[in-house]
């Protein structure tokens, strides 16, 4: 098509976008921006699939489940919706690059990439071209520049990971670890703040790294002098990294939540050696006991694969184990799963299937059995809930988040709606599986 043709096609700005997101927070945040640029571009959102005319996936490869999702998403909107544009985002992109065309992709756009979204969309509108834009390297952060409210607002400080753990294919799709600068990260803090959020959720694959002055503890210790900001939380840590000076935060800094995401993977030392974790079982005893000394209300949460290659009974048995000691307060456990380009997929000694699902069906049912008994402890106590809106169920009733980031439902008096954003007193009446539930204080 030559310079004529393109003048004679009329470019249509009022075309309508839809996102579906997977995996991390990380994409949460990015597919907020995404919305916002092809907004500021003139498109509009649009949350049918058959109605729209562009689907943004904004995809995880973290594990080989929600990257096959990929696939049935696009043979499913395209079954309903045969015009439709399908551009795909985030780390399948990244990794899988033009193959993607073949499974119906007309747009393939890497993490670093979302600015030039627009000017794809509308190369392709006009040329038909198939487009892909993956290159790494520019470390810029796109800027939350949304006018829109949250009660918390993610704000990412790192991106990319250098730790290169065996089974983990993060640092192939989202590149070498790469700090955001202080300066921005304020100004952001600021701008979520003059729109209202009272809560900072500061994210990174390895938070505890970031590079700045004073580090990361400083940079808590910075963001909370920041009048407005009520509550700071964070993830992801890695066990390897964690400062005694971060641990010293959670004594002294009353908006740092007491809430700690520590992934322990593996409670096996010859397993953490395999994954190449840098830590072992008795180091991650020490973060533990020393954040429990320092702050004894602290909610531990944690990560865990079973079946990493080379796994034995025993192994598994220190998992079960540790899990269990440590009394966590939430776990996202997984079933090992052999990603391309990673160490661990090239290990002698793989898993079956059947054991890896034995493995897991028997850590996540002692879990769920002993997390009701330890989330009792909240019952009776009168805590800081800061509210999020209405329940999930009951639009009667309230739903918010402890301080130690558990969800709890409450009863009140007043329209859940009128106290978002606020911060409450809840009395703890009962523990329903994994919620908690309660009823407003009077005086609040
Ligand atoms: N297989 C299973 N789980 C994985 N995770 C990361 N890579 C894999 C994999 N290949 C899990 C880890 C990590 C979480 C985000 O996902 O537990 O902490
Ligand atoms: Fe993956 Fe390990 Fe980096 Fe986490 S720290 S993103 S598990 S490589």
């Amino acid at each position: 098509m030559n310079e004529t043709d393109h003048s004679k096609k009329t470019y249509n700005i009022k075309k309508k976008f839809s996102i579906r997101t997977f995996g991390c927070q990380m994409n949460v945040y990015d597919s907020d921006r995404i919305s916002e640029i092809m907004k500021g571009s003139g498109y509009e959102p649009e949350q049918d699939v058959e109605k729209t005319d562009i689907l943004i996936i904004n995809t995880c490869s973290v594990r080989e489940k929600p990257r096959n999702r990929v696939i049935s998403v696009i043979e499913n909107v395209r079954s309903r919706n045969a015009g439709v544009k399908i551009v795909i985002a985030g780390c399948v992109a990244q990794l899988e690059g033009e193959e993607l065309f073949a499974d119906g992709a007309d747009i393939i756009a890497g993490p670093d990439w979302y600015e030039e979204l627009p000017s794809m969309l509308s190369r392709n509108e006009l040329t038909g071209d198939r487009i892909s834009w993956l290159d790494q390297g520019d470390p810029r952060f796109l800027a939350n520049s949304s006018e829109k409210f949250q009660v918390s607002a993610f704000i990412p400080i790192q991106k990319g990971c250098d730790n290169y753990c065996a089974y983990c294919v993060v640092p192939a799709a989202r590149g070498p670890e790469r700090s955001r600068p202080f300066e921005e990260i304020l100004q952001e803090v600021h701008h979520v703040v003059d729109k209202g959020t009272s809560e900072i959720f500061l994210l990174g694959q390895n938070v505890n790294s970031w590079k700045g002055d004073g580090g990361f503890a400083g940079l808590i210790s910075k963001i909370s002098t920041i009048e407005g900001v009520k509550r700071i939380r964070f993830t992801t840590s890695h066990p390897a990294d964690i400062s005694p000076e971060l641990i010293k935060a959670f004594g002294n800094n009353n908006k740092l939540m007491p809430w700690l995401h520590l992934p322990l993977q593996s409670g096996s030392d010859r397993i953490l050696d395999a994954m190449k974790r840098k830590y072992h079982i008795d180091h991650y005893f020490n973060i533990v006991n020393n954040i429990r000394s320092i702050r004894s209300d602290i909610a531990l949460t944690t990560d865990i694969i079973v079946g990493f290659p080379g796994e034995t009974e025993d192994d598994f048995r220190k998992t079960f184990d540790a899990v269990s000691k440590i009394e966590y307060e939430g776990m996202f456990s997984f079933k090992y799963s052999s990603r391309p380009n990673t160490a661990a997929a090239l290990m002698p000694d793989h898993i079956t299937e059947e054991i890896k699902g034995k493995r897991l069906t028997e850590l996540q049912t002692m879990f769920e059995a002993k997390l009701p008994s330890l989330l009792q402890k909240y019952c009776g106590q009168a805590i800081l809930v800061l509210v999020e809106g209405p329940s999930l169920r009951d639009p009667l009733v309230a739903r918010g988040r402890t301080p130690q980031n558990h969800v709890i439902n409450f009863i009140t008096d007043s329209d859940p709606q009128s106290l978002v954003g606020r911060i409450i007193s809840i009395k703890v009446e009962e523990v329903r599986t994994h919620t908690l539930f309660g009823c407003a204080m009077p005086a609040f």
